[in-house]
C-alpha cells in the first residue's frame, strides 16, 4: 500500500480523552467542553461595550467567582480582556493559538474539525489520535497542538515540530476499500495547497508523494496510517504538518541529517502577520469538499488538480525506492497515486520512494 503505514488495532484499543494523563506542562482543551468557548463568544459580540460580570454570570448559569476566574484562564490564554469595576469586561484582542473555539468560529465544513482535540504540546498528535480512533463519533475529529515533542515523519523519520507550525491530524472513517486508501495523501496535499493559494495568495508546488514545497524547499507534509479490516478501511488518521511561521534555520539544524533533506522553508516570515485559525478554516473545508468528490468517485478532477501543481512531472528525476536507486522521466500520476516514470521506453509505477530532481 502506497504511502500508508498500516497500524495494528491493538495499539488504538485503550487510552481515551478521559484518561489521558497531563504532564503538569501540558493543557488539553476540547470543542465539547463549552464554558470558555461561551465566554469568549459572548465578550466577541459585544466588543465595543463592556459586559458586566452579572449579565455573564446570568447567562451561563455561572458565578460571579466561576466567571472571575475563567477571565483569568482566557487571559493566561493570551486574549486580552479589560476588566473594570463596576462595569465589567472587554475583549480587546484574540489570542494567537488555535483554541478550539477558535476554529469553530466560522468553520465552514459539516463533519471534518466539528470535533477538537487541542493541546498546547504533545508527543504526537497524530499518536493521540489514533487512540482514540476506536471510539464512536470521532470521523472528522482533528487533533492539534502548538508544538510536538515527538513528531513523526514519513518512514519514521523525525518531524520538527516547534511552536509557530500547524501541527495536525485528521481522523476518517471513510467506507472504502483498501485499494482507495492511497488517494487520501493527495486528496490532502491538494486541499493544503488550494488553501494556501486561496489565504496566503502564494503558490506552493507539490511534489510526489505528497509534500508541499515553496522555492523548491519543504513547507508542509503529509503522512497517512491506515488501519484496515479485511479489504476495506476501518480508518485513516491522516497528519498534516505545515511550517507556518518557524524559523527554518531551527529546524533544519534538526533534520539537516535525514536522508532526502532538501531545504524547509516557511509560509509566513518572521516579521508578517498572518492568522493561523484561517489557514486551518481554509484546509479543512477544501479538504471535506475533496473528500466529498471522491466519495461521488470524482478523483480524475482531483487527479488533474493535483497534477497541475506537481512539480515533479515532466521532470527527470532519482527515486530512492527499498529495491534501489530509479532513475528517469516522470511522465504522470496513475489513478491509485502511483508516479509513471519512463525510461529506456518503458514506463514504470511507483508506489512509495523519494523524489531528488535531476538537474
Ligand atoms: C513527512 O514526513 O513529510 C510527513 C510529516 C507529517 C507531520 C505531521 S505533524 C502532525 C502529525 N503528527 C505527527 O507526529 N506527524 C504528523
Amino acid at each position: 500500500m502506497i504511502f500508508l503505514k498500516k497500524i495494528s488495532k491493538s495499539y488504538s484499543k485503550n487510552k481515551t480523552p478521559s484518561n489521558v494523563n497531563l504532564s503538569n506542562k501540558q493543557y488539553m482543551y476540547t470543542s465539547f467542553d463549552d464554558t470558555l468557548d461561551k465566554i469568549v463568544r459572548l465578550l466577541k459580540s459585544h466588543q465595543s461595550e463592556f459586559l458586566s460580570g452579572e449579565e455573564l454570570s446570568k447567562s451561563l448559569g455561572l458565578s460571579r467567582a466561576a466567571i472571575w476566574k475563567n477571565i483569568k484562564k482566557l487571559q493566561s490564554l493570551g486574549y486580552k480582556i479589560k476588566s473594570r469595576q463596576k462595569s465589567g469586561y472587554r475583549l480587546v484582542a484574540k489570542t494567537n493559538l488555535m483554541l478550539p473555539w477558535e476554529i469553530s468560529d466560522g468553520l465552514q465544513t459539516e463533519t471534518i474539525g466539528r470535533k477538537i482535540y487541542y493541546f498546547n504540546t504533545i508527543d504526537s498528535t497524530q499518536n493521540f489520535a489514533l487512540n482514540i480512533a476506536l471510539k464512536p463519533h470521532e470521523n472528522g475529529s482533528i487533533v492539534i497542538s502548538e508544538q510536538q515533542t515527538h513528531g513523526r515523519g514519513r518512514q519514521n523519520r523525525k518531524w520538527a515540530s516547534p511552536r509557530g507550525g500547524i501541527w495536525l491530524s485528521v481522523l476518517l472513517k471513510p467506507n472504502f476499500e483498501i485499494s482507495q486508501a492511497s488517494l487520501f495523501p493527495m486528496l490532502t496535499s491538494l486541499a493544503l495547497a488550494m488553501s494556501i493559494e486561496k489565504v496566503l495568495r502564494l503558490r506552493p508546488k507539490l511534489k510526489w508523494p505528497n509534500d508541499l514545497t515553496l522555492d523548491d524547499k519543504k513547507v508542509a507534509g503529509i503522512l497517512v496510517d491506515a488501519s484496515i479490516e479485511s479489504n476495506q478501511i476501518d480508518y485513516l488518521v491522516i497528519g498534516v504538518g505545515i511550517n507556518f511561521k518557524i524559523q527554518p534555520s531551527a529546524i533544519t539544524k534538526i533534520v539537516k541529517n535525514s536522508e532526502n533533506f532538501y531545504g524547509v522553508t516557511t509560509l509566513v516570515g518572521k516579521k508578517e502577520k498572518a492568522d493561523p485559525i484561517l489557514l486551518l478554516q481554509s484546509f479543512l473545508y477544501e479538504l471535506e469538499q475533496l473528500y466529498n468528490k471522491l466519495v461521488a468517485n470524482n478523483f480524475h478532477e482531483i487527479k488533474s488538480e493535483w497534477e497541475k501543481r506537481s512539480s515533479t512531472i515532466g521532470r527527470n528525476v532519482s527515486i530512492s525506492h527499498p529495491s534501489g536507486e530509479i532513475k528517469g522521466k516522470a511522465v504522470g500520476i496513475d489513478n491509485d497515486g502511483a508516479l509513471l516514470i519512463s525510461s529506456k521506453g518503458k514506463t514504470q509505477r511507483l508506489l512509495i520512494g523519494d523524489v531528488t530532481y535531476q538537474i
